[in-house]
């Protein structure tokens, strides 16, 4: 049978289409526009992620045998807060995971209602980009459409109700709005009366690999597919992109260089941060994950090169990189603020450190090393909480770098494994939809046959060495600036 995984991106959405054996048969991806209606804040509309998946699932499905198609699910981008009405119209264009506006919000949250209750309602503190404190926003700056919302959801929960009539989401996705109760899996009445709201508004909650539902009749007809076509629940993109790339189970790890980068530990066991730093979030293969995540990654590098340098080809501007351990410029990479460990909205990118001779490739690999000393900050959280972490597998836009591969193996002093697909979150929808289905019985068992490591990259240990220095430094320099942004 054939299996659909929707990767609900911040720049397109990603559709895969997988056969039973894990042979990937053909992707589509279809971009959309993104919003900065002002500095800091980032916004898109969800009739174009539906638009984009129709197109991309006609696209997609256009020459295959349409009756083999057995399930369809999703990875999603996390936190961003889609409002419907009554009618089951959009109120307001989707306020994403990477917008800062709700400073005020996040800090009645942290200090007046305080992180302890916070923490031991949902494993998690406020950070803006969540989407309580976005419910509390809208609340105060936009009352009379707060008073519409008959709905709440999250973005790849929209494209479920739409194909299926689901008011559903799963419980890796719902981790990150801050009203889930992380730890037993159900929404906490507590944290649903502090944000004003009521159960009713919110979906009703499954694991990632769960049915919840079949396809409408109107959209299996546009489709051209069975009516008997399951929606699978799928999960947030990290852990979608986990499952894709084997991350499930206990004590595994996987770094995702997309828009957003993260560095996602997996967990049989529950367990907090005590000083939340990392999200403790579920997991999609039914356990826990702690995740650290930056607001730019792979987006510093499409900046830097498209926007300032108007390079279109990413590849040649690395070509002349060959200093590593050496560079002298050191980059911030808080385009949008920082996440993980720093929650700070307010924190800006900056360059530092130039001299006459500094050159366009120092600049370009301060930016690469900016962002993989970024990710080494939340894995220094993991490290003091005492996980041991060897290896991990990476993904997204960015682990097409080989030498991006190579400066986080040095940085982070971890070997980086290299699987044969790197496309994470639509992958490890399509795994859910086969699970979901019963293709295989849960998702530890589809990771260990369909994932497999093709190269490994070393630390090398005198680049180690050298790179230690240089992380020394750089850890330096937020805590020096901060008061500055
Ligand atoms: C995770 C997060 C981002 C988005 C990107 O907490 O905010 O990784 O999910 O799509």
């Amino acid at each position: 049978m054939y299996y659909i995984g929707v990767d609900l991106g911040t720049s397109a959405v990603k559709l895969l289409l997988m056969d039973g054996e894990g042979q990937i048969l053909k992707i589509v991806s279809k971009e959309y526009p993104l919003y900065f209606p002002h500095p800091g804040w980032s916004e898109q509309n969800p009739e174009d992620w539906y638009a984009g998946t129709m197109a991309g699932l006609g696209e997609l499905l256009e020459d295959c045998d349409k009756d083999k198609v057995a399930g369809i699910s999703f990875g999603g981008q996390m936190h961003g807060l889609v409002v419907l009405d009554r009618e089951d119209r959009v109120i307001r264009p989707a306020i994403l995971w990477n917008d800062g506006r709700t400073g005020r919000q996040t800090d009645y949250l942290n200090q007046t209602i305080g992180k302890e209750k916070l923490s031991a309602c949902t494993a998690n503190i406020a950070f803006a980009g969540f989407t309580a404190p976005k419910i509390l926003w809208m609340k105060e700056n936009e009352p009379d459409d707060h008073k519409k919302i008959a709905k709440i959801m999250l973005p790849k929960d929209y494209l479920a109700y739409k194909l299926s009539g689901s008011f559903c989401t799963d419980v890796s996705d719902a981790s990150g709005m801050l009203l889930l109760d992380v730890k037993n899996r159900c929404w906490s009445k507590e944290m649903i009366q502090i944000c004003g709201i009521s159960e009713e508004q919110l979906p009703r909650l499954y694991e990632s690999y769960e049915v919840v539902g079949t396809l409408r009749p109107g959209i299996a007809a546009q489709l051209g597919l069975s009516r008997d076509v399951k929606v699978i629940a799928g999960a947030g993109d990290n852990a979608a992109a986990a499952v894709g790339t084997g991350t499930v189970g206990d004590g595994r790890c996987n770094i995702s260089l997309g828009t957003s980068g993260t560095i996602f530990i997996s967990s049989k066991k529950f367990g907090v941060d005590e000083n939340n730093a990392l999200h403790s979030f579920a997991h999609a293969d039914g356990n826990y994950h702690l995740m650290g995540c930056m607001l730019s990654a792979a987006s510093c590098n499409k900046w830097w090169n498209e926007d300032i340098l108007r390079a279109a080809d990413f590849a040649s501007e690395q070509r002349g990189i060959t200093k590593l351990g050496e560079n002298q410029v050191f980059y911030l990479p808080y385009l949008m603020g920082e996440r993980s460990p720093h929650n700070d909205p307010k924190a800006r990118a900056l360059f530092m450190g130039m001299t006459m001779d500094t050159t366009r490739e120092d600049m370009t690999q301060a930016v690469l090393e900016g962002v993989s000393f970024g990710l080494r900050d939340s894995l220094e959280v993991a490290r003091s909480l005492g996980l041991k972490i060897q290896r991990t597998k990476i993904c997204g836009g960015g682990a097409k770098s080989p030498l991006w591969k190579r400066m986080i193996a040095n940085i982070m002093n971890m070997k980086v494994d290299v699987i044969e697909s790197e496309e994470g979150p639509a992958l490890g929808g399509a795994m859910l939809a086969a699970v979901g289905c019963g293709e295989y019985p849960d998702v530890e068992t589809i990771a260990s046959k369909l994932v497999k490591v093709i190269d490994t990259v070393e630390p090398e240990p005198e680049l180690v060495e050298k790179y230690e220095e240089r992380y020394q430094k750089f850890r330096k320099i937020y805590p020096t600036v901060k008061a500055l942004f």
